[in-house]
This record gives C-alpha cells, structure tokens and sequence, in this order.
C-alpha cells in the first residue's frame, strides 16, 4: 500500500493508495483538497509534479497533458497509480475537499427508461444510503469495459441506495455498448463516488439558471429537482435551458412537469439547432445555440444569477466564456465539471 506525500506550499500532508485507487481518487477519499473536475484524463487540473518514487500511468496519452506538460514531466493524478511510496508536488485548495468521502460499493441494475431516442436512464441499487449532493457524478465500473466511465446522478440522495444515471448512447462506444445492449436485472456494476465540484448551492438567494446539453441533462434535472426538494423555489425562480441538435433530441420537460413549481418558478426553455431535420415534428420553439438563448432571456442581468451548466465541451466552454468574460458573471456564481 504506498503512501504518497504531499509537498504544498504551506503543510506537507501524506495519505496511502489503497487497492485499485488512481492516486486522485485515493487523496478525495482521504480528504485533501486535491484540484481536479473530470476524474477522467480530459480537463488538467489533477496536473501534479512528481518529486520522488514511481508511478503506473493508466492512460499516457491523456488529453489532460499538453506536450509542454509532457516535456517537463507532469502527470494526471487522475490517471496514475502509485507504484512506490511517492512525494508529489501540488497546490491544494479547500473548495476540491469531497463534503461526502467518496466511496466504492457494488450496485445492482434493477432497471431503465428511454428518455430520447438516444438517451436512456439505467438504474442502480447498493446495500448502502446513496450520499451525494444535487449536480455531482459517479464512476462506474462496468463488467466488460476496459476503464472506468464517469456519469452524473439525475436522482437525489436517497435512504433507499438508489443510483440513477441518464446516459447518451455513443456510437461505437464500449461503455454505452454495455449499458444500452448487454445489462441484464441484477446484474452486479462498481459505483465511487460522489465527485464533481458542480452540486447545487444552498447558501444565497439568487436565483437559478441551469443550462444543459446531450447527456449534460442528468446533472442539471438533478439540480432542479434539489433545488425544490430543499425548498429554495419558494422564493426564487428556476430557468433551464435545454440544448439538443434536432427536435427529436429534446426531453426535459417531463421531469420538470412533475415538480410543484413548475411554470411558477421553473420556466423551461427547450432551444434545437437543426430544426429542419425532423421531418413530421412541427418545432414551434427555440432555434439556434442554446448560449444565444440564454443571453435572449437573461440579457444583462446575468450576474445576478447562479449559473449550473453540463454538456458537450464547445457549449461549456462558450458558456464559460460568455458568463465569465462577456458578462463578468463572478466566478463563484458559476459551477460545471469539464468533461472531455
Ligand atoms: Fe484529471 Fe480532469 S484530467 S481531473
């Protein structure tokens, strides 16, 4: 079991890898502030400099690693494992600190619904109370795949154990394979977590703004359902946003519906880029890019807003863009993991 040191800027602080742990994993679970948002080798943060000892590199050519990156020697924490006791080099940060240690458990599948013609909810349950918060994600380990995958919850933390993902069928993809062709009722998967830096905020009064895309939609129905679940629709309003290319891409509505507030404080904007493809669906709504959409209703009160955002990475990151630089949204105000 190697123990990997932690040289910071101001307390050194050391923590042991156990079992099949990533070197980013085993640092949540023993609450460092580790930096990090995908878990999954795509965003950078988990950059770390290695000092002393060895490390196993799940996936070398991770695009979280520039080749400057490379050149200089760093590496993924969330994509190495210690081989030896390590001392590594990073600058943690209180706001990575997991509120919920996350932890491994298996699951079993005990059921699905389509949502889109592409999109499908699967359902998990542990022996365990399900603990996470509104917004965060999961990795699954997944019978037949190569390497573990992260989905975000749509459900709320529940007594019951239950798990719910909402996942996009991916051409070609082993993972989707898997879920959407292969899982059988009772059938045993590995679920971690919570992680995710994006869970829904309890401590102010703005209101709120969820934006999502594809697959994007599981976090953010999560958040809204939080949201009136704790009670904090009775004073302020809820605005989502749903981004697909086609009309037959768009769902949303359905799982807003059943919440009280909806069409009082939750107003929901569906926005579909390539209206024309349907043919047969008479699409009366939005059209073009959802951002556009956003910036149409909120105008130049953005920054009054909390913003929650989850999709495909040219959307997450014109949004970021738009918020942060065009409208000086402050960065406190504005929550997403970066997926890859
Ligand atoms: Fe490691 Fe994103 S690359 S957390």
């Amino acid at each position: 079991m190697p123990a990997i040191e932690i040289v910071a800027d101001e307390l050194g602080v050391s923590f042991q890898q156990n079992g099949k742990d990533t070197v980013l994993r085993a640092a949540l679970r023993a609450g460092i502030g580790f930096p990090y948002e995908c878990n999954s080798g795509g965003c950078g943060s988990c950059k770390f400099d290695l000092l002393e000892g060895d490390v196993e590199q799940i996936w070398p050519e991770a695009p979280g690693l520039t080749e400057r990156d490379r050149r200089k020697g760093r590496l993924l924490a969330c994509q190495c494992r210690a081989r030896t006791d390590l001392r590594i080099k990073i600058r943690p940060g209180s706001e990575y600190q997991s509120k919920i240690q996350p932890q491994r458990q298996p699951a079993c599948f005990i059921g699905q619904e389509a949502i889109t013609h592409d999109i499908r909810e699967f359902r998990f349950a542990a022996d365990r109370p399900a603990r996470f918060q509104a917004g965060q994600y999961a990795i699954l380990d997944i019978p037949g795949v190569s390497s573990p995958r992260a989905y975000s919850m749509s459900n709320l933390p529940n007594e019951e154990g239950e798990w719910h993902f909402q996942v996009r069928r991916v051409p070609e993809g082993q993972a989707t394979s898997r879920l959407f062709h292969h899982l059988r009722e009772g059938d045993e998967i590995e679920i971690d977590g919570p992680y995710g830096l994006a869970a829904l905020r309890e401590d102010n009064g703005r209101d709120i703004v969820c934006v999502a895309g594809g697959s994007g939609l599981a976090p953010m129905v999560s958040i809204a359902r939080g949201a009136s679940t704790k009670g904090l629709l009775t004073k302020r309003h809820l605005h989502f946003f749903y981004g697909g290319r086609t009309p037959r891409d768009i769902c949303g509505e359905t799982f807003l519906k059943v919440l009280p507030e909806y069409g009082i404080k939750i107003h929901y904007y569906p926005v579909v880029s390539l209206p024309e493809q349907d043919l047969g669906i008479d699409w009366k709504g939005e059209t073009g890019f959802v951002h556009d959409v956003v910036r149409k209703v909120l105008g130049g009160s953005m920054p009054d807003f909390e913003f929650y955002f989850a999709g495909p990475p040219p959307m997450t990151r014109t949004l970021q863009e738009m918020l942060m630089v065009g409208y000086r949204v402050p960065f406190e105000q504005v929550h997403f993991d970066r997926f890859f």
